[in-house]
């Protein structure tokens, strides 16, 4: 686990250096290393600490663990919401899609959407994109590292998808006149109401050709009580970004114009599931779905 930010950054010197030369837009001499920001919270890292990881401070640690106290079910939610983007890649690899265009991709984990895409087909190519430095300094890794066919990592914004879609990483290794999945997984419920999920979302799948699909989990307060609904968004307060849940109704307007494929808009270990359900399965916070652009 880490406890400070220097010994963070002495262990990834490197990419750190190479991060911050790269997205902070900086001169060649101006290599000062990304700002983790390891006393505020963050979303990425918080999740990262959910699954298990030790890519986390201690500020993250303290803001999941009252998440936790909340309901301990939310690390249940993120690794089934984990397991349902292997499947859901997996699904899109098998039916003929070739390029992944993965936006709030988190900090890497096992079965990353490049390697499960590459599984299948190992000309999968895949864009991912967020906006945490630190996703960048590990994705950067990972993709140096291993033996991936076409895959990039971008640092930007979901709430500026114009940027996405011109940013010239993303077009290197994406053709955006052939079909694309778009994935938001466990994304959207970082976009507040004010920033017009629906907007951005109808934006990006409006840019890409038909045969294209758009996959998303969601976070749900649908199986919580109104007050254990009303803590979660509060420990957010103090992170970098603002949690938003959504109700199934509200999750399934994302796919307003496509067809969801079978089995629907479900919560996710209920999404194709490799193996047999359990009671709980119906009740875990996170909605699930995928859907083809006609
Ligand atoms: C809970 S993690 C999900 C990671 C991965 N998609 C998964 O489902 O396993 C959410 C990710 O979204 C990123 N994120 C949040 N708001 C974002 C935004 N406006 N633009 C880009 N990335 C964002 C966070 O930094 C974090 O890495």
């Amino acid at each position: 686990m880490i406890e400070h930010q220097d010994q963070y950054e002495a262990e990834h010197q490197d990419e750190l250096q190479h991060v911050s030369f790269d997205w902070m837009g900086g001169e060649a001499e101006d290599r000062t290393p990304a700002d983790l920001k390891p006393e505020v919270p963050h979303p990425a890292r918080m999740y990262d600490y959910f699954l298990g990881g030790k890519d986390n401070f201690p500020a993250d640690r303290v803001a999941a663990e009252k998440v936790l106290a909340i309901s301990p079910l939310v690390r249940i939610g993120a690794l089934a919401n984990r397991a349902f983007l292997q499947r859901a890649v997996r699904h899109l690899a098998e039916q003929g899609v070739k390029q992944f265009l993965d936006i709030g991709t988190g900090i890497p984990t096992a079965g990353n959407t490049h390697e499960t895409a590459q599984r299948v087909n190992p000309d999968s190519r895949v864009a991912y994109l967020d906006n945490d430095p630190i996703v960048l300094v590990h994705s950067r890794a990972l993709l140096a590292g291993a033996s991936h066919g076409s895959a990039t990592v971008v640092q930007g914004d979901l709430r500026d998808p114009g940027a996405v879609l011109d940013d010239p990483q993303i077009r290197k290794v994406l053709d955006l006149g052939q079909p694309v999945a778009l994935l938001l997984f466990a994304i959207l419920h970082f976009i507040d109401d004010a920033d017009d999920p629906y907007g951005l979302v109808r934006h990006l799948v409006d840019a890409l050709p038909s045969g294209s699909y758009l996959a998303l989990s969601h976070g749900t307060a649908d199986f919580m009580s109104a007050a254990d609904a009303a803590k979660g968004p509060a420990v957010y307060r103090s992170a970098t970004a603002q949690l938003t849940m959504r109700s199934r109704e509200q999750v399934l307007r994302f796919f307003d114009g496509l067809e969801l494929a079978e089995p629907g808009l479900v919560t996710a270990p209920l999404w194709r599931p490799d193996q047999p359900a359990r009671e709980t399965d119906a009740m875990t916070g996170i909605w699930a779905g995928v859907a083809r652009k006609p």
